[in-house]
């Protein structure tokens, strides 16, 4: 038998019951994404690749190492995108759609970056991303960020946590990565391989280092809030009003950078300590300069982009218990006259829209429990003979700690909806 090929390493096969929790967190996004008025856009998966370098920069990691750049046929230099922002705005000035117009779009599909693959990271990923362009007020910035919160919600996510900062303009940067270099050179032996090596082509992406060895360097840095200019101090200042009228929590982190080089104001990133070393489920920020920069007439954007694989992690590890395939409730019968009413009982909680396995066939109480174990319901519902006679039910907590508790019958439904709803058919 000849060896049987297998797929290219970093590239995963999406098997059917992946594709199918792909897709609820597609429809939910898509229709959050709907209601702040985005509108989907379709680009190529190839680009030519000058448009990575002169967008995201040419010596960024992505660029240097990490694109799937080819020569096709008639010798043109091509690359699969490792991103969507500079698709996008290709796009944008090619068809006209950018120059004095107010543009909300997102798009989702897969990006290619040759990085080591880890748990989190892979070299064909997927994201779903947004670009708004047209704004320059923080406004703009605050509902990109009042989005991602809705998303989290609608996806029943808790726990995340969001980083802010702000880089500036260009020219006020360019000013703190002299002043942040002079710095640097003055510590050179103390600077890890890999700060050396960004000393010369990135220095702002040590202040990103994750060494520990690294850290005391990095916190006597010169602070890049010091050199921001007051107009971008100021968009900085709304946006934590916005937020915090919001009630979104958020943290400063003068560290935060990003691997690309368009961003200017605003960055952000929301991050978990549920999925290990790759932390970051979704980023973004401001890139005012970028449409000039790609040859268009000067227009303001911002935007960001999630990253499918971690937040599908992320929604199995949360929210299993709410997996649309399993009950949300799995019913115990005990006694004859809990048998004959269980099954009515069981029938008006679905007429409600919920999820119920009935037990059928009698058996102890141990035995029932078993099987409501088996069917992953979140919640035993126990009808025994008290329970019939006074119109309740007891609630037993199958997946978490919640205190056994009586329910009335009649308020079983909002009761399993507000805790399980996540888990209901839309
Ligand atoms: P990014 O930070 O490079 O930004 O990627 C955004 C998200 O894509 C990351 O936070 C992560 O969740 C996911 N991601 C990135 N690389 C990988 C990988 N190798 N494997 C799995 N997931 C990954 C951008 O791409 C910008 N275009 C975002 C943006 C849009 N900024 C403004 N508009």
């Amino acid at each position: 038998m000849s060896k049987a090929i297998q797929a290219v390493r970093g590239m995963n096969d999406m098997l059917p019951d992946a594709v199918q929790r792909w897709q609820r967190i597609e429809a939910i996004a898509r229709d959050v994404l709907h209601a702040y008025g985005y509108r989907e856009i379709r680009l190529p998966i190839i680009e030519k690749s000058e448009l990575f370098a002169r967008s995201i920069g040419s010596l960024t990691d992505i660029v240097e190492k990490e694109m799937y750049s080819f020569e096709d046929r008639s010798g043109e230099n091509l690359t699969l995108r490792p991103e969507g922002t500079a698709g996008c705005v290709r796009a944008g000035i090619e068809n006209g759609f950018l120059h004095n117009q107010i543009q909300r779009l997102w798009y989702a599909g897969p990006m290619f970056r040759h990085e080591r693959p880890q748990k989190g990271r892979y070299r064909q990923f997927h994201q779903i991303g947004v670009e708004a362009f047209g704004i320059e007020s923080a406004d703009l910035d605050a509902e990109l960020i009042m989005m991602c919160a809705r998303l989290w919600t609608a996806l029943g996510l808790d726990g995340l946590t969001l980083q802010l900062n702000s880089l500036g303009t260009l020219e006020s940067r360019a000013v703190y990565r002299r002043e942040l270099l002079r710095y640097l050179e003055t510590q050179r032996d103390r600077l890890d391989e890999d700060s050396l090596r960004r000393l010369d082509k990135n220095p702002l992406r040590i202040l990103d280092s994750k060494n520990p060895d690294m850290q005391k360097v990095i916190a006597a840095a010169p602070s890049l809030y010091d050199h921001l200019d007051e107009a971008s101090r100021e968009h900085f200042t709304r946006l934590g009003d916005y937020l915090r009228q919001a009630g979104i929590p958020f943290a400063v982190n003068p560290r935060l950078v990003r691997g690309l080089d368009y961003y200017t104001r605003t960055v952000f990133e929301w991050t978990t300590e549920r999925l290990g070393a790759q932390s970051t489920v979704c980023a973004g920020g401001r890139y005012d300069g970028l449409v000039e920069q790609l040859g268009g007439k000067a227009a303001p954007a911002a935007g960001f982009a999630l990253g499918m694989e971690r937040l599908a992690e992320l929604m199995a590890q949360q929210a299993n218990q709410y997996s649309d395939a399993q009950p949300q409730a799995y019913l115990v019968l005990l006694g004859e006259v809990a048998e004959k009413q269980g099954l009515a009982l069981a029938e008006r909680l679905r007429d409600a829209g919920l999820r119920i396995e009935c037990n059928c066939g009698g058996g102890s109480l141990k035995a029932q429990l078993k099987r409501a174990d088996r069917s992953c319901a979140h919640y035993a519902l126990l009808l025994g003979e008290e329970e019939t006679r006074n119109g309740s039910v007891t609630v037993k907590d199958l997946r978490g700690s919640e205190a056994q508790s009586q329910v009335a019958q009649n308020a079983l439904t909002d009761f399993l909806k507000q805790r399980t709803g996540r888990g209901e058919k839309s």
